[in-house]
């Protein structure tokens, strides 16, 4: 049983707070950090900040006292591996659609540190906790090895430009392939953009100035994949984030600094998906337009990935099967608040032929619980970024799941149709 429940205010890669969260069990310890989005969608459970001038606003002792006050008393005394009650009392304690009463973070923190318990205390690893002796999928990543949008300093519109290692046998290949390309990738750059281009955003991919158009990193980043010889082993995936350039007073999208409408936008889809080896598109239109991302999943034959359409809530998720709307879910704890919903959004959406893409946040720590969870849901596919610890960490993790796994680790075989059959 739970014997307490405690909170810290820590840092995370943008050098802004975060909550770090404790439970203890008399046999185990979990302990969750909370991400945080930077290109949020309008419909996530909301991040509680303290406001003022401590940390420029976005202090998160309020919801360090909301964990410590107010949920803690709660939840001492129960079973640590009832994970759905837990959930569902942080959500009746909360008792708002949007969790803006104790927050999405705290409940998020919560949830999660409460799963990694669990998991402790059987003393089991918490992928086989979660997904029992059939988690063996190790999903196949998308590498975000150009930013733009929100994320990265470079004028390009759309904010990821992903590879994704689909030709690779296991995920230790498929790493390896992708660390190989991101660093010719990085020589490519310096020789067109200069040294000062190699920086990079928020999930570590590169973000030179000066590219505009999502063809031209397309083209290096195939540049790269062909100079390190993977020519054909490689597709590629973007995500729009969309919503980022919609302006609901004019109903266009600010793309390439023009003023795209819908139709405009789809049609340059469609010469991407023709052009390129484009296999998947993460928010291509704004997050209500759900009529937009059932004609789009109609007319091209990619995935179609829903993240601020759905933010991971069963209910979004069950409005878009039923409207035909995206053909997979990207699925973040944060966006919704607790584990058994974000389980609850992946099982809704697999059960209905949707792809299961599990994702980070821009902001991240180094905790690696994301990485367990990809494989526990056998989900198939992970985003967690490309440089830098609070990214590395994941894949480390997974190459140690990998190994642990030995024979029965599976690769690509989960990841659903449109990364399976190039
Ligand atoms: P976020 O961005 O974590 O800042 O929301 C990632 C995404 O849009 O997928
Ligand atoms: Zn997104």
């Amino acid at each position: 049983v739970i014997t307490d429940v405690s909170a810290r205010e820590i840092l995370d890669n943008r050098l802004e707070p975060t909550l770090r969260v404790t439970v203890e069990t008399g046999a185990g310890t979990g302990r969750a950090d909370v991400p945080c989005g930077r290109s949020r969608g309008a419909n996530e459970a909301v991040d509680l900040r303290d406001g003022g001038d401590r940390y420029r606003g976005l202090g998160v002792r309020t919801a360090v006292g909301n964990v410590e006050e107010r949920i803690a008393p709660e939840l001492i005394g129960t079973d640590v591996t009832d994970q759905r009650a837990i959930d569902d009392r942080l959500v009746s304690l909360d008792g708002t659609p949007d969790r803006s009463n104790l927050g999405g973070n705290a409940l998020t923190g919560v949830s999660v540190a409460v799963l990694v318990a669990g998991a402790a205390t059987l003393d089991a690893p918490l992928y086989r906790y979660l997904g029992g002796v059939d988690a063996s999928a190790l999903p196949v990543p998308l590498f975000d090895l150009i930013e733009g949008g929100e994320l990265g300093a470079s004028g390009l519109d759309f904010q990821e430009h992903q590879v994704v290692p689909t030709g690779a046998d296991s995920f230790s290949e498929a790493v390896r392939r992708c660390s190989e390309v991101y660093h010719e990738l990085g020589g490519l750059i310096e020789s067109e953009f200069g040294p000062a281009s190699l920086d990079v955003g928020d999930e570590g991919g590169y973000t030179p100035t000066g590219l505009t158009d999502p063809r031209d990193a397309f083209d290096l980043e195939l540049r790269a994949v062909e100079e390190c010889g993977y020519g054909g082993e490689f597709s590629l995936a973007v995500d729009v984030a969309a919503s980022e350039l919609y302006d609901p007073d004019t109903g266009t999208y600010d793309v390439m600094d023009e003023r795209m409408t819908r139709g405009e936008l789809v049609d340059l889809y469609g010469d991407l998906v023709d052009g390129y080896p484009l296999v998947s598109i993460e928010d291509p239109l704004h997050e209500e337009d759900f009529d937009g991302f059932a004609q789009l999943t109609d007319a091209l034959d990619v995935q179609i990935v829903g993240d601020d359409l759905f933010v991971t809530s069963p209910d979004r998720v069950q409005t878009g099967i039923e409207r035909g709307a995206a053909n997979a879910l990207l699925l973040k704890v944060n966006q919704v608040g607790t584990v058994s919903e974000a389980l609850a959004a992946a099982s809704r959406s697999r059960r209905n032929g949707y792809a299961v893409q599990v994702s980070e946040r821009s902001g991240q720590t180094a905790d690696t619980w994301l990485a367990d969870l990809a494989v526990g849901l056998n989900a198939g596919q992970i985003k967690t970024g490309v440089s830098r610890s609070e990214r590395t960490e994941q894949y480390n993790r997974l190459l140690e799941i990998e190994a642990e796994l030995g024979s029965a680790a599976t690769y690509g075989v989960d990841a659903g149709p449109c990364l399976t059959d190039r």
